[in-house]
């Protein structure tokens, strides 16, 4: 059996923005999903992937997702779950050259699914990472990365971003500006994450912006303003000692471009009233900023805050399903062999 996991990972600063080539700050985040393959002797391939929903679901099918019998879990998650394994299987068979192999794949993961953290790209690099060892074959940690974007991009018809592969694929802080990934020197940031049990429709939100950029000269001046928070923000990354606990100084400008930064999301439409509470919330508990992540509609929160203080304040508020503290992940993804 070969085991691979993979990091999650949070928007420091420039979610939708990143679609349209302004640069984008995802950060890993400690919160893995764990693979384990096993090489079969058919070309079938079966997936147990108990923690990706409530009830988790076994499957064995022979190819398309089509065919997947009878699960208790709704359709959709098992097929957007299964869409992505499937791809993270073919780009592991392309890479071995290995069109038959089959698999028995077990996936679990501790990333809210479709909140914002990252955890269908942890699931596929975490996947390719395996599934391309258990066939005797290495990549690169930028391989992975490559091929994990293309098997995000095929499962959601061209609407991916590289900044979740790539930052699970090789750890730590990432600056992402188009085809351009690289990492880039950060502090261990204290991240607090808070979660409304949520989860948004990236593809209707990122139409949602499309259309407001193109239908006012504000809104399209708002997605560069992200851009200017993001640059803005590696700037202060970059003066700040990357082994040195982050200081109060420096966690007050990020924490400031943080609140800007879900100010603008928030004027693009893509915040919801459970993310602006925990927001809100975070705030009042004294955390030096806070953004929602991701794609925005529902699911998860980041603020800044060394103390306990903003845990505390979630766990107080109404409609925040769970709170935790998520270090920067320094490694992407590794063997758990
Ligand atoms: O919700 P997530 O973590 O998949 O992030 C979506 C981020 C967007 O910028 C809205 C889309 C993208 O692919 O970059």
């Amino acid at each position: 059996m070969t085991v691979s996991s993979a990091p999650g990972k949070v928007y420091l600063f420039g979610e939708h923005a990143v679609v349209y080539g302004e640069p984008a700050v995802p950060c890993a985040i400690e919160r893995r999903a764990t693979v384990s393959v096993d090489r079969r002797d058919d070309d079938h391939v079966r997936v147990v992937a108990e923690d990706l929903s409530l009830n988790g679901f076994a499957v064995e099918y022979s190819g398309s997702t089509d065919e997947h019998p009878d699960v208790d879990v709704p359709t959709s998650l098992v097929e957007a779950a299964m869409g992505y394994i499937d791809a993270a299987v073919e780009q592991a068979r392309d890479a071995a050259d290995e069109p038959d192999a089959g698999f028995d794949i077990t996936v679990e993961s501790d990333i809210p699914l479709g909140a914002g953290l990252g955890s269908s790209a942890a699931v596929v690099v975490a996947g390719i990472d395996a599934a391309t060892r258990e066939l005797g074959v290495e990549l690169t940690p930028q391989e992975i990365a490559d091929r994990a974007y293309r098997a995000e991009h095929e499962v959601q018809d061209g609407q991916a971003s590289r900044a979740d592969t790539f930052a699970s694929a090789l750890g730590g802080a990432v600056r992402v500006e188009g085809d351009d990934c690289r990492t880039i020197d950060a502090p261990a940031l204290p991240f607090v994450i808070g979660f409304d049990g949520g989860s948004g429709d990236t593809g209707e939100l990122v139409a949602g912006v499309r259309e407001l950029r193109e239908t006012y000269d504000f809104a399209a001046q708002t997605v560069e303003t992200i851009g200017d928070v993001v640059r803005e923000g590696e700037s202060i990354l970059a003066e700040a000692d990357p082994d040195g606990t982050p200081d109060e100084e420096l966690l007050e400008e990020l924490g400031g471009l943080m609140d800007f930064n879900h100010g603008l999301l928030e004027a693009l439409g893509v915040s919801s009233r459970s993310l602006d509470n925990l927001v809100w919330a975070a705030r009042s508990g004294d955390a030096y900023g806070a953004k929602l992540t991701g794609a925005g509609g529902g699911g998860c929160i980041v603020a800044l805050d060394p103390t306990p203080e903003t845990e505390t304040a979630l766990q107080y508020t109404p409609g925040c399903e769970d709170v935790f503290r998520a270090e920067l992940a320094t490694t992407g993804v590794q063997s758990e062999d």
